[in-house]
Formats: C-alpha cells, sequence, structure tokens
C-alpha cells in the first residue's frame, strides 16, 4: 500500500499563487473490540471494531498558500496550541514522501470541536482524520486543477489517519468500522479500516450512545504509552487471542442482530482494557469510583427492565451507554433520574451512531 500512495503523491509543478481553504469535519468513534497494543509504523496487534459517532466531532479548516518552503501554524478553538500543532507537523514531516507539496506550502490550521472542554473525550481520532482528509482535499486539487472532482478515496484517508493517530483509521466512514486483518472480514487490513455499513442488522445502524461524563480531566496515561505497556504486559498475548475471537462473534452478532451477544462481548473488551491498565508496570486505575458505580445501575436496569442496553468504556472514567434508538424514550428517562446523579455537574452527552465525515468547505 506505501508505494501506491508513494507512485501516486504529487510531484507536479504548484501552480503560481496556489492558495485556498479547504474544511473537513469528522467524528470520534468508540470503539466495541479494542485496540490496545501496536508495533512497528502504527500496526495493531489485534483488529478492532467502533462506531462511528455524529455529536462529537472535530471540525478542521486548512488555509494553504504557496511558499518558499514548508510554514505551520495550528490554532485550537481560536488560540495558537504548539503542543498539539507539534502533533501534526511531525506527522506532515514523517510523511512528506506520500505529501511532497507541503514543503512549497504555508498552512494554518484551525480545528475545534463540538464537544465540551474537558469532557475527557479524547479528540485525536476526529481532529487527526479531519486534518488528513484535508490534507488529501488540497492534494487533489492540484492533481486535478484540470480535470474532473472525484470523491475523497477513504483507503487513502482512512491509511494516513492512521499514521497520524491510530483508532482515527476507523472515523472516516459511516456507522460501523473494523481496522485490522481478521480471517473474518474480507478485504479487512492493518493498513486502513474498512467499513461495515453494508454488512449489519438495522438494529445497528441507529445505536444510541450516552456519554456519562465521570471526570472531565485528562487521562493519567497517554494512549501512546498505554499501547507501549502492552509490550510487557504479561497476558499480552492471550489478549490479543481473545481479541481476535471477539472480532469473530461480534461480526456475526452485529449481522444477524443478536444483541445478547454483543452485550456480551462489548462490556468483557471494556473491562479488559482496564484490566489490561491494572496489570501493567506500572499499573493505571483510571475508572472513579462513580464508573463502578454506573457500571452496577446499567446492569441492575438491564436486568429489571430487559432492555438491551449495556456500557463500555474508553482509556478513561467515562461511561458510554449504548442503547437501541427504539429504547430511548425509557433509556433516557433512567439517566435523567438515576444515572445523572454519578455524573460530574450531572453533565452527559447525547450522541449516536453517525454518518462519517463531512466536507465543509
Ligand atoms: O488511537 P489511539 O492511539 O489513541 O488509541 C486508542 C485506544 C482506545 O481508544 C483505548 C481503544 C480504541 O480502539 O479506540
Amino acid at each position: 500500500m506505501e508505494n501506491k500512495w508513494l507512485s501516486e503523491a504529487f510531484k507536479g509543478e504548484m501552480p503560481s499563487g496556489f492558495q485556498g481553504k479547504v474544511g473537513w469535519q469528522s467524528p470520534s468513534n468508540i470503539a466495541l473490540v479494542k485496540y490496545w497494543g501496536k508495533r512497528g509504523k502504527q500496526i495493531p496487534q489485534n483488529p478492532s471494531i467502533s462506531f462511528t459517532l455524529s455529536e462529537c466531532r472535530s471540525e478542521t479548516f486548512i488555509e494553504y498558500e504557496k511558499a518558499g518552503k514548508f510554514g505551520f501554524q495550528f490554532f485550537f478553538e481560536g488560540k495558537e496550541n504548539p503542543s498539539f500543532g507539534a502533533k501534526i507537523e511531525k506527522f506532515l514531516l514523517d510523511n512528506q514522501a506520500f505529501f511532497p507539496f507541503i514543503n512549497q506550502l504555508n498552512l494554518k490550521v484551525e480545528s475545534h470541536n463540538t464537544f465540551p472542554h474537558s469532557s475527557g473525550i479524547a479528540s485525536s481520532a476526529s481532529s487527526m482524520s479531519a486534518f488528513v482528509m484535508g490534507l488529501i482535499e488540497i492534494e487533489r486539487s492540484l492533481s486535478l486543477s484540470k480535470g474532473r472532482p472525484v470523491d475523497m478515496d477513504l483507503q487513502k484517508a482512512s491509511y494516513f489517519s492512521r499514521l497520524a493517530s491510530g483508532s482515527a483509521a476507523r472515523s472516516v466512514f459511516p456507522k460501523l468500522a473494523l481496522w485490522g486483518q481478521t480471517e473474518a472480514c474480507q478485504g479487512s487490513s492493518d493498513e486502513y479500516a474498512v467499513s461495515l455499513e453494508n454488512d449489519i442488522h438495522p438494529v445497528f445502524k441507529s445505536f444510541r450512545d450516552a456519554i456519562l461524563i465521570v471526570s472531565g480531566e485528562t487521562k493519567s496515561v497517554s494512549s501512546r504509552a498505554g499501547h507501549a505497556l502492552m509490550e510487557g504486559n504479561p497476558y499480552a498475548s492471550a489478549r490479543y487471542a481473545q481479541a481476535n475471537e471477539n472480532i469473530k462473534n461480534l461480526l456475526s452478532a452485529l449481522q444477524s442482530g443478536d444483541l445478547d451477544t454483543f452485550i456480551n462481548i462489548t462490556e468483557s473488551e471494556a473491562l479488559q482494557l482496564h484490566a489490561l491498565m491494572m496489570c501493567s508496570k506500572p499499573s493505571y486505575i483510571l475508572m472513579k469510583p462513580n464508573t463502578l458505580n454506573l457500571i452496577n445501575e446499567i446492569r441492575e436496569f438491564r436486568h429489571e427492565s430487559k432492555i438491551s442496553l449495556c456500557f463500555t468504556l474508553d482509556a478513561g472514567p467515562n461511561v458510554h451507554l449504548l442503547y437501541p434508538e427504539s429504547e430511548a424514550e425509557k433509556v433516557e428517562y433512567f439517566i435523567k433520574n438515576v444515572l445523572v446523579n454519578y455524573c460530574d455537574q450531572g453533565r452527559w452527552i447525547a450522541d449516536q451512531v453517525g454518518e462519517g465525515p463531512k466536507k465543509l468547505q
């Protein structure tokens, strides 16, 4: 794949006065089978599957102008943000063989998120995929300056989003995406994600995700450090085998609409992710007391109401409550009357499975 993108890289003459502005919005995603552990150049140790979200998005604009050399500035929510900008700049410089035209461009990037500050929701998947789509759009306008516009190449967008931030590879597809090679899914790859949209039962295409904010603090372990800790984790190989098994069974549950299997695998995956952190060296406990209180309430409510709802967790204390759209009224009543009591200042975000990235400008 690397050779394909290298040979397709725009190496022609940049027209004088080349300048403009592109904008893409891209959503966050929540993994059902988790990616935790990587090798080589952002290659996952096991395949993962996620729901693409709808309301939690990054909106990223890139202003570009032909200049004698590479220039880069990054603004987050209106203010210059050198630390996040450094990550994008590093990604660009590491990948300049694929995008050699950047060496003649001055880039000014402005990004903001639709989800609130200090909500503990990681924005690297949404912001990196939005940025990459803008970059590909600039390249496209160079290569096709005289030709017919073509649709965004989602495979390419996913490939480079992966290099920018692993799980961002999945954010470019609507509804559900799978990243990582598995025999259970034809066409799957470690280098880019694939869409599962056409292969899933309708119940999952409109699933809801209520994000219950237990704490808005930033996490005490970055995902980069977390992935690295898997290298010395004594349970690593058992984990990767489990994840592969879970992928196979989850794929078949997603196709048939088997909610019980979906719930069992999703909750087990969330707890495994945290168990792996708890037994790595050094160990991390990212759940808070209210994370456990929410999990207990959710399980009890499921037992009593027989509603097919379940939880998942990211690498942090917040709880994602997943449920079918048809149960929205009852579940939202439960959130507003019970679960908000465990949330930081009663905060939660009503999200759902979404349509993937969109061009803004
Ligand atoms: O994409 P990264 O490197 O931030 O890692 C994401 C890891 C998890 O969010 C915990 C799981 C996942 O598959 O999204």
